[in-house]
């Protein structure tokens, strides 16, 4: 210790914890810092001493070439396995059915296409995940480096060691040397993104594009079906509907399985169910009475009967039902974001986000007087959908 109180000892001295002659506290029998702590002082050594790698041990494909050889198999196994997932998710895709249901023992209904869906696609990336790492921990290079630290920022030289030694990896990886692993890792890799594509590609394109704005733009409605209330289902007389009443109304029919009639005591399906719900949601109706003398438009007119009017009951804007009329003003309103038509204009929109009106089925009455569908609707109900004309 120095006249101004700064330890003079070196920093040897200090590692080897050798005591300061003025510190009261100091004993001299203090343990090394290498060999514990050093009580009293609280001071660490100027450096430690670099511990050193563990022994470096050769794995077994390092140093046979047989099991090299059998690494490599495994390793293409496990891709061509991640391939035969890849294949069974677009076969499934392609064959499977969406709506046949398979019992699963202990376990519940499942819908068939979609567990095949999920099984294949864990298959698909199982396999790859596998290969990869069976591929690192047994083939690629295994060799322990070590690095001093060293400012955070890397000189030019250093990055340009790393894409030395990048590009030394990628050659020793033996992709070069062993083709059944390139083609097979670049097969299963190359495939994978193929079930995202047929999802994106199929569910937007050819057949299924058709399907879908086939079912948009068709309802329930025919030509000749009755008006039915509902919840109720029972027809609807023309001189039911008195002025300034409204109704709401579906076809009737609507209940009933569309390809087959419901046998006494059989219940629908979940899928028969949400068929139902499905064409409820677009065919549903709202069918109001007005003077004939208030109508502007000659269509909103002529397209009823006696006054008696049937406009679409699903939004223009998105899809909300319409589910508010104002008897004085003659509009309808639609409580999600305001959107106001205008009966007497055909169902104009006078207000909100809707960009057309709302489309009119056009009626008459059969020989018993009830209110009928004299077409489908003209246009498709509901808000707009891709490469819609309207
Ligand atoms: S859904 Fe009717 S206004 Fe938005």
């Amino acid at each position: 210790m120095n006249d101004n109180g700064s330890d003079t000892r070196s920093p040897a001295e200090r590692a080897q914890g050798s005591p300061r002659p003025d510190n009261p506290h100091v004993t001299g029998h203090e343990v090394s810092i290498d060999q514990g702590h050093v009580a009293g002082t609280g001071e660490l050594v100027a450096r430690f001493e670099n511990p050193g790698l563990p022994p470096h041990r050769l794995r077994h494909a390092d140093v046979d070439e047989k099991a090299a050889k059998r690494a490599e198999i495994q390793v293409t196994v496990l891709f061509v396995i991640s391939i035969v997932g890849t294949i069974g998710f677009l076969v499934t895709y392609f064959v499977v059915p969406m709506n046949t249901f398979v019992w699963i023992p202990f376990f519940a209904n499942l819908n068939l296409a979609h567990t095949l869906f999920g099984l294949f696609l864990a298959i698909s990336l199982l396999g790859i995940g596998f290969g990869a790492v069976h591929w690192a921990k047994t083939l690629m290079p295994d060799a322990e480096s070590v690095e001093e630290r060293h400012p955070v920022v890397s000189s030019q030289e250093d990055r340009q060691g790393l894409v030395d030694t990048l590009s030394a990896g990628a050659g020793s990886s033996q992709i070069t040397r062993r083709p059944a692993l390139k083609i097979a890792g670049g097969t299963a890799l190359g495939i994978f993104s193929l079930p995202l594509l047929m999802q994106v590609v199929g569910g937007l394109g050819g057949g299924n594009y058709h399907k879908a704005t086939d079912q948009l733009r068709h309802t329930f409605w025919q030509k000749g079906m009755r008006l039915v209330t509902d919840p109720e289902l029972r027809p609807i007389k023309a001189t039911d509907v008195t002025l300034g009443s409204v109704f709401h109304v579906l076809p009737e029919g609507i209940d009933k399985n569309i390809n087959q009639e419901p046998q006494p005591g059989q219940e629908f399906t979940h899928d028969e169910d949400l068929d139902l719900m499905q064409r409820k949601a677009k065919a549903a109706v709202l069918l109001m009475r007005l003077e004939p003398s208030t109508f502007v438009s000659d269509k909103a007119r002529d397209w009823g009967y006696y006054g008696i009017v049937a406009y679409s009951k699903i939004c223009t804007h998105a899809g909300c039902p319409v589910g508010l009329y104002e008897q004085q003003t003659h509009h309808l309103l639609c409580p999600c974001h305001q959107s106001t038509f205008d009966v007497t204009r055909d169902c104009l929109v006078i207000f909100g986000p809707a960009k057309r009106p709302l489309p009119q089925l056009k009626i008459t009455v059969d020989q018993e007087g009830y209110l009928i569908a004299d077409q489908p609707f003209d246009e498709p109900v509901g808000p707009s959908f891709w490469s819609r004309e309207r």
